[in-house]
């Protein structure tokens, strides 16, 4: 199921080059695809700060500095954060009050964190190692294709 989703993004991306319309397929393939979520959706870097790109859930904050939450500092730090109890990490950002666990991953393209890829979850302790490895995977795959927006 992983390789599919991952081949079906790939013959997305590589077919449309807007990057905005391509971020609102994935949010949607992936919202989809995972179970117990209640956020999918992309925040793009905008000089120091990331600033709200396409998602599905509820309304969310639009401006993060690089730095400040659980986005900000995955931009910042440029790795992958996967933080079971988002009440636990110093300086989150609660968009929505159900989320309790969260995984930001950067999409990092030469050497430069172009936005992150966040997911959260009403459930805590939600994400699994094997999902940070597909997500990490899926967004090496997309990352090329996707330009600063
Ligand atoms: N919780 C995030 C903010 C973005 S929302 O979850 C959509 C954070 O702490 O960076």
């Amino acid at each position: 199921m992983k390789e599919l989703i991952i081949n079906s993004i790939q013959a997305l991306v590589s077919s449309e080059k807007d990057t905005l319309a391509n971020m609102a397929n994935i949010s949607a393939v992936l919202n989809d695809y995972f179970d117990d979520i209640n956020w999918v959706g992309f925040y793009r870097t905008k000089g120091n700060e990331l600033i709200l790109g396409p998602f599905q859930g509820k309304l969310a904050c639009v401006h993060i500095p690089y730095g400040k939450g659980v986005c900000g500092v995955a931009a910042k730090e440029k790795k992958t954060l996967r933080v079971s109890n988002v009440h636990e990490f110093d300086g989150h950002i609660a968009c929505d009050s159900a989320s309790n666990s969260e995984i930001v991953v950067p999409l990092i393209k030469d050497d430069q964190c172009i936005g992150v890829l966040d997911i959260d979850s009403p459930s805590f302790d939600r994400f699994t190692e094997e999902d940070q490895i597909f997500l990490e995977n899926l967004v090496d795959v997309i990352t090329p294709y996707l330009t600063c927006i």
